[in-house]
């Protein structure tokens, strides 16, 4: 039995139809005053899949999951997984400045305390995530599912980290791809502004293409774009997890001569073309 939260519906979907699953129907609306209200309407299997990916509006998102869980348990549920597809809060996972709080530990916290038995999600900012949880927690990579794509569109890719960070992700599709790839340094100066910098960059006359886990603001794409165009690439490709795309990050990002952006649907956007529904459907196997 699978139950899908509002935030990922057509990815729920999905999921069922793969699976050959039974969705469970759940009424979900807002109070006049703007408090939620969760209804499972189904009878409850002992054991349930909940899909719920907690991107904006983060809050919201959270607490319904959160109230779907612990009704889950209180209407007779033994086995809880839940698939979290994109994280909130995963970049909040230590504490950068003093005093802050780790909002990655305390979501962990309440969905485990809601009745989480076991956890999917798809490539977490930092993996070390997986220690604020007590219960089995299993990352799955999208990264295979994009190079698939890349591979469709491309002959002649060169694979290119924006950041440090990135690096593990980008490794992961020139392996699968057995092309080159490098990266760039950044820096965050603020939430939206990042500094890029580069040693050396051989993409000249290649297919670059800009792998991340995450495009926010769309700052880091743009900044590693206009590099690789000054570095004499062919063509600027973007393969990203999680299309956050705040405001009008996508449109900075086409503007600066992008020529597609390849991103999975673990949340919907404009751009998200390439389903994580296979992947997360054989981790429910
Ligand atoms: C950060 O380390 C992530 O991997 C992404 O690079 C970051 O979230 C992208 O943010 P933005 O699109 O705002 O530059």
């Amino acid at each position: 039995m699978i139950i899908g939260g509002s935030s990922s519906q057509k990815l729920v979907a999905k999921v069922a139809k793969e699976l050959n699953d039974q969705l469970c129907p759940i009424e979900t609306r807002k109070f006049p005053d703007g408090e939620r209200y969760i209804r499972i309407k189904g009878e409850i299997e002992k054991e349930v899949v909940v899909i719920q990916s907690t991107g904006f509006p983060q809050d919201e998102n959270i607490m319904e999951l959160l109230f779907i869980l612990k009704n889950l348990k209180s209407l007779g549920a033994e086995e809880i997984k839940v698939v979290i597809p994109y994280f909130g809060y995963g970049r909040q996972e230590k504490r950068f400045k003093k005093g802050e709080s780790i909002s990655a530990a305390a979501v962990a916290g309440l969905i485990e305390d809601c009745g989480a038995s076991e956890l999917i999600c798809i490539n977490l900012h930092e993996s070390q995530m997986c220690d604020f949880f007590n219960i089995p927690v299993h990352e799955l990579s999208a990264m295979p599912l994009i190079a698939s794509h890349i591979q469709k569109q491309l002959e002649n890719p060169v694979i290119i980290a924006p950041d440090k960070g990135a690096l593990l992700h980008a490794q992961e599709i020139s392996r699968i791809l057995d092309c080159p790839c490098d990266h760039m340094e950044k820096t965050r100066l603020s939430p939206d502004t990042v500094e890029t910098r580069v040693k050396n960059l051989d993409v000249k006359g290649l297919q670059a293409v800009i792998i991340d886990d995450i495009i926010s603001t769309g700052g880091t794409i743009v900044n590693a774009t206009k590099i690789l165009m000054q570095y004499g690439a062919e063509s600027v490709t973007v393969g990203c997890v999680h299309p956050v795309m705040v405001e009008d990050a996508l449109l900075k990002i086409f503007a600066t001569g992008v020529e597609d952006v390849l991103a999975t649907d673990t949340l919907t956007s404009q751009v998200s073309s390439i389903s994580v529904a296979p992947l997360i459907a054989e981790a429910l196997k």
